[in-house]
């Protein structure tokens, strides 16, 4: 019989005091509807984060490390190759809403839906709650190329859900039936879910709804392990992810508050589910798939799990490929506009300064981010969102790791800082 997990089991505080039995480990893989996943990690969707520049990002994540030696442990075990050196097996895309993109123009949709060769398999995520729209997005998803299409039901952000989109659908399972069969008689790419329990307590319908979308033909769900209600508050409650896992054969991913490689071991110990999810977790700490897959391999090889720490050298290293690969994005749009002459006329210009803007405000979110756990990091914040343009951000990282290459390396999962645009609810 399955093992049940119970909110005595969870140890947060110190997850290494855990004691974990041998079979504790992420599985080296997972299929969804005949698309591989390996290894058997996601990067959660995050709207504001998870575009073209930060999914490749992750999955380069191996290029941070000093010696290049991505994969390999202090102890010399060989991780993975490719996806599976960053660790990071899927990536989902930012939601994008059904009724903009089937509504968009060609040009203005390409740039939603913007990825590159070295992203598949990669999952395109849309909310909405019009049965016919949320299908013919689909529809142009799979015709974009992307490997599968997920619904998006756990977005609490009012704006949404007051049009009945994201977790607004989870109080009408009806509606939801329909749109399951919709999309998936629309696409032939695999369909996926992921929801949250429910709107609240008095409320909870997970388990129905895995059932309701297996019986519909999609091919996995993922649960993110917190009602609406609840927001990011509390702990995410594994039990309902151990309850879904035993009510459907379909994968199921398993979402919430994994912030260290031994947190989504004990996730997979604890619920049985297929893969983990993570969000907050990597924008904070872009090495914890990394880690995963470290741990993971480690703990096969000697039967303790260990991984690599990343220092400031590291850290800084990290923050400079970001930039660097943000701004050669924008200079790709750029050349991309104007090979349309669209950048001669007024719009062009506007959409030029307001990218460029975007460009600075990114840079300023992910320098906290990614500075959050290094001793002195809020001094450095505090530069950083005085900073007027992208060279003056670099400016002020450039000089706080002067001098700290060799510093102590941190480990802090920073999850706290990581905040979803409107989600936190009152
Ligand atoms: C900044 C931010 C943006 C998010 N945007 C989305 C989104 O577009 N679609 C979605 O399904 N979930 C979204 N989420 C929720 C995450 O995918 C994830 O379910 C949640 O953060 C819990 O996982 P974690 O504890 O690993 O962070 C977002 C979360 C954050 C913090």
């Amino acid at each position: 019989m399955k093992k049940r997990y119970t909110l005595e089991q969870k140890r947060w505080d110190d997850p290494a005091e855990h004691a974990m039995p041998e079979h504790t480990r992420v599985p080296a893989r997972f299929n969804i509807g005949g698309v591989e996943i390996a290894p058997a990690t996601v990067l959660a969707p995050m709207a504001g984060v998870t575009d073209t520049v930060f999914r490749r990002f992750i999955k380069n994540a191996s290029m941070f490390s000093a010696d290049g030696s991505a994969g390999l442990t202090a102890d010399g075990v060989e991780a993975v190759t490719s996806n599976q050196q960053s660790g990071c097996g899927l990536i989902m895309t930012e939601f994008t809403s059904a009724d903009g993109l089937s509504r968009m123009r060609e040009t203005k949709r390409k740039r939603y839906l913007t990825y590159y060769d070295d992203e598949h398999p990669i999952s395109a995520q849309i909310f909405g709650s019009n049965p016919e729209t949320l299908a013919d997005s689909a529809r142009i998803c799979q015709d974009a190329g992307f490997d599968l299409v997920d619904l998006n039901l756990g977005c609490p952000a009012k704006r949404v859900v007051a049009c009945n989109g994201g977790s607004g659908l989870l109080r009408d399972l009806p509606l939801i039936e329909v749109i399951f069969k919709r999309v998936r008689a629309a696409v032939s790419i695999p369909f996926t879910v992921k929801f949250r329990m429910g709107w609240n307590d008095h409320h909870i319908v997970c388990v129905e709804l895995a059932k309701m979308a297996e019986d519909c033909g999609l091919n996995a769900v993922a649960l993110h392990a917190r009602t609406r209600e609840d927001g990011y508050t509390g702990q995410a409650r594994w039990e309902y992810i151990a309850a879904v896992k035993d009510a459907v054969t379909i994968p199921v991913i398993g979402n919430g508050d994994i912030r260290t490689p031994e947190d989504a071991a004990a996730m997979v110990d604890a619920t049985h589910c297929d893969a983990v999810m993570i969000g907050r977790a990597a924008p904070a700490n872009p090495w914890i798939f990394r880690q995963i897959a470290q741990y993971t391999a480690t703990k096969e090889a000697t039967g303790v799990g260990s991984y690599e720490v990343p220092t400031d050298a590291d850290r800084y290293r990290m923050i400079r490929t970001y930039f660097e690969m943000l701004v050669d994005e924008i200079a790709i749009e750029e050349r991309a506009e104007a090979a349309r002459a669209e950048a001669i006329t007024a719009s062009g210009q506007v959409a030029r300064e307001q990218r460029n803007r975007d460009c600075v405000g990114k840079m300023k979110q992910f320098a906290s981010w990614f500075t959050h756990g290094v001793p002195g990091g809020s001094g450095l914040r505090k530069s950083i969102f005085e900073a007027k343009n992208g060279a003056a951000v670099l400016g002020s990282i450039e000089e706080f790791f002067e001098g700290r290459a060799n510093a102590t390396p941190h480990n802090d999962s920073g999850l706290e800082a990581v905040h979803e645009p409107e989600a936190m609810i009152a």
